[in-house]
């Protein structure tokens, strides 16, 4: 341990878990090219296994975009087998991340639909959920959930306006340990409650955005509100649409 200045150790999450399933099996790298990588390469992982990287070299991000991984922040990802409704795990897991920083930062995020934390407008937490396929049957046989936060990261301008982070000096140990207890309880949970606390720090409603539908012109639309589903419902010209993937950027005064 002492020859780790990050200090992010197994022994110490171990020490902090109180889950039944999550992060039980844990394997803690240094470096890795993308934790979602190594875990969905691990063909016989069993739910709740956990890898977390101190760095990563290739960090995916949605919409085939790339995820700055660099040492200091929390990279993690969580094999999930068997669970109902794979397309709400990413709600799932922004209202785990967003508690378990509440209370082990003290920090008040916003989540911006549908997988990024924002603290005081800048995002601090990327959530990506990949969907994992038996190599034999090609059947779908769980997702991989990864979560990356940046803690302690300066970023230079333009990006400043835009990327954000936790403080340096957050105890990674007790903020790994409290975002899997706090999945598996949002796992559990019934989609309605979890969804009354997500909307509860969504503010997005009534704020106009441009929305970059994969493959389509961008356009200019109104947020409504987030459905029952999940799916963010925006109206353009008189019209409501409920949005279930793509990208969504706020009209920011600043
Ligand atoms: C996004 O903001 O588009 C999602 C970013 C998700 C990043 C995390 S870091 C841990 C896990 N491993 C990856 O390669 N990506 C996710």
């Amino acid at each position: 341990m002492g020859h780790n200045p990050d200090g992010v150790c197994a022994q110490r999450i171990r020490a902090l878990l109180h889950t039944r399933a999550l992060g039980r099996v844990l394997t803690v790298l240094d470096e890795t090219a993308s934790t979602n990588a190594e875990l969905r390469a691990r063909e016989c992982a069993v739910h709740g296994e956990t890898v977390i990287a101190r760095r990563q070299t290739a960090g995916r991000g949605r919409l085939g975009r790339r995820f700055e991984s660099p040492e200091g922040g929390l990279y993690l990802s969580v094999m999930l087998r068997g669970c109902a409704e794979p397309g709400q795990v990413t709600i799932r897991a922004a209202a785990a991340v967003h508690r378990a920083v509440l209370s082990v930062c003290a920090l008040r995020c916003s989540i911006k639909w549908v997988n990024d934390l924002l603290l005081d407008g800048r995002k601090v937490c990327g959530i990506l959920t990949e969907g994992v396929c038996s190599p034999q049957t090609g059947r779908l046989t769980g997702a991989v959930c990864g979560i990356g936060l940046n803690v302690g990261a300066v970023f230079e301008p333009p990006l400043d306006k835009t990327a954000g982070s936790l403080p340096a000096g957050v105890d990674k140990n007790a903020l790994a340990a409290a975002v899997l207890c706090e999945l598996e309880r949002c796992l559990d949970e019934p989609f309605d409650a979890v969804l009354r606390y997500y909307r509860a720090h969504c503010p997005m409603a009534g704020q106009d955005v441009t929305v970059r539908p994969s493959g389509l012109p961008p356009y200019e639309a109104r947020v409504e509100g987030i459905d029952d589903e999940g799916r963010l419902v925006v109206v353009r010209g008189g019209q409501r649409q409920a949005l279930s993937s793509g990208e969504v950027s706020l009209h920011r005064e600043d």
